[in-house]
C-alpha cells in the first residue's frame, strides 16, 4: 500500500516536487540520434528544427567501444549545442547493464537541467520504475534540478508487457511509453527477424471452394502487434501517460513503415520513433491528423457546442461520445498548429 497523499511529494528532501499532469507537447516523432558521432552532433541544430523531441541513444545500436564517447557526446551537447526549446531525451542503456548508473548519474549531474525524459529500455515491472524513481529524486537533489526528469518506459519484454498496468502506475514521474518489438519478438521467441511491421506468414485465408479444392484462396495479412500496441494504449491512458510506438527497422520500406506508423496512430499512439531522417517527414504526416478530419470535427464542435444532444452531420449520427472524439482531433489539431505555421494553416488556424 503506498499513500496516495505521498504520491506528490518528492522522493529526496530537496528534489522538485512531482508534477500533477504529464506535459501534452507535439511527440509526432522521437528522433534517434548517435551522439558518439560528429558528422551527425553537426547536424542536429538544423534537424531540431524539423522535429518533435530529439533524442540522444545511449542503448542498443551503440557498440560497446562507444559506449563511453556517446555519453559523452551526449553531455556536450546537452551544454554546448544549440538545438532551440526542442525537448532533449536520452535512452540510458538497460538497469541490469554496466552502463546504466553512469549514465544515470553522469546525466543528471551535467545536463539535468536540460534532459527533460529519460527512456529507461526493458522495464519489467513496477520495482524498475521505483528504482529510477527514488534514484533521480537523490540526484535531482544533489544537484539542485529545477523540475523533475520525466520516465519514459520501452516495453519490450514478455515481463513488461504482463506488467504495463502496473509499470505505467508505478510513478507520477512516468511520461509516456514506447512499443519496442524487436527485444519484444525476442522475449516471446516470436519467429522473425523483421523490427515492427507486418510479416506476409502471418495471415488468414478464405475456406476452401468445396466445388473446387485447388482454387486459389484469398488470404490477409493480419498486424501481429495489434494486441500489445493496443493493450499498451489502455495502460497509458488509463494513467495519464502518453503511448508511443518505437522503431520500424527497413528503413528502405518507407510505405510499410507508414503503414505501422498509421495503425499505431488510430490506435491512440501519439508518436513514433525515427531511427533515420526519412522516418522524419513519415511520423509528421501519420502522427498530423488528417485536415479532412478536423475540418469534420470542428463542423461537429460547432453544431453541438455544449456537446450535449445528438444530431445528424453529413447522414452521420453525433453525440456526446463522437463529440469527444471530435474534441481529441481538434485538440490535437491546435497543439500541433500552434507549433507548426504548415498545420496551422492546413487546419484553419492561421491568424
Ligand atoms: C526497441 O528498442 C526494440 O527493441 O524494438
Ligand atoms: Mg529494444
Amino acid at each position: 500500500m503506498r499513500n496516495p497523499r505521498d504520491f506528490f511529494k518528492p522522493l529526496a528532501i530537496g528534489a522538485p516536487d512531482p508534477l500533477p499532469e504529464i506535459p501534452v507537447k507535439p511527440s509526432r516523432m522521437v528522433h534517434f540520434f548517435d551522439a558518439s558521432n560528429p558528422k551527425m552532433i553537426a547536424k542536429l541544430p538544423d534537424i531540431a528544427t524539423k522535429v518533435d523531441i530529439l533524442l540522444g541513444n545511449l542503448e542498443d545500436a551503440v557498440p560497446v567501444d562507444k559506449k563511453i564517447a556517446s555519453r559523452e557526446g551526449l553531455i556536450k551537447i546537452g551544454r554546448e549545442v544549440d538545438i532551440g526549446d526542442t525537448p532533449l531525451w536520452s535512452r540510458v542503456n538497460s538497469l541490469d547493464s554496466p552502463w546504466f548508473l553512469d549514465d544515470i548519474t553522469q546525466l543528471v549531474e551535467a545536463i539535468g537541467n536540460r534532459l527533460d525524459v529519460v527512456m529507461v529500455p526493458k522495464v519489467e515491472g513496477a520495482w524498475d520504475i521505483h528504482y529510477v524513481d527514488r534514484l533521480l529524486a537523490q540526484l535531482e537533489a544533489k544537484h539542485k534540478i529545477q523540475r523533475p526528469i520525466l520516465i519514459h518506459a520501452i516495453f519490450e519484454t514478455a515481463l513488461g508487457v504482463t506488467n504495463i498496468e502496473e509499470i505505467c502506475a508505478a510513478s507520477p514521474r512516468i511520461q509516456g511509453t514506447s512499443f519496442g518489438p524487436a527485444d519484444l519478438a525476442a522475449s516471446r521467441r516470436m519467429k522473425t527477424t523483421r523490427v515492427g511491421g507486418g510479416h506476409p506468414a502471418y495471415l488468414v485465408r478464405t475456406d476452401p471452394d468445396p466445388d473446387n479444392k485447388d482454387a486459389p484462396r484469398i488470404t490477409a495479412q493480419q498486424d501481429p502487434w495489434h494486441y500489445s500496441i493496443a493493450r499498451m494504449v489502455d495502460a497509458c491512458a488509463a494513467t495519464g501517460a502518453l503511448p508511443f510506438y518505437g522503431p520500424f527497422g527497413d528503413i528502405s520500406d518507407a510505405v510499410g513503415c507508414e503503414d505501422q506508423f498509421r495503425a499505431a496512430f488510430l490506435l491512440g499512439c501519439v508518436g513514433a520513433w525515427s531511427l533515420h531522417p526519412s522516418q522524419i517527414g513519415i511520423a509528421k504526416r501519420v502522427f498530423s491528423p488528417p485536415p479532412d478530419e478536423v475540418a469534420f470535427a470542428k463542423r461537429v464542435l460547432e453544431a453541438m457546442p455544449d456537446g450535449a444532444g445528438v444530431l445528424m452531420l453529413d447522414g452521420k449520427m453525433q453525440d456526446d461520445a463522437t463529440w469527444k472524439q471530435c474534441q481529441v482531433m481538434v485538440n490535437l489539431a491546435k497543439l500541433l498548429a500552434e507549433k507548426d505555421p504548415e498545420y496551422a494553416e492546413l487546419y484553419g488556424f492561421a491568424a
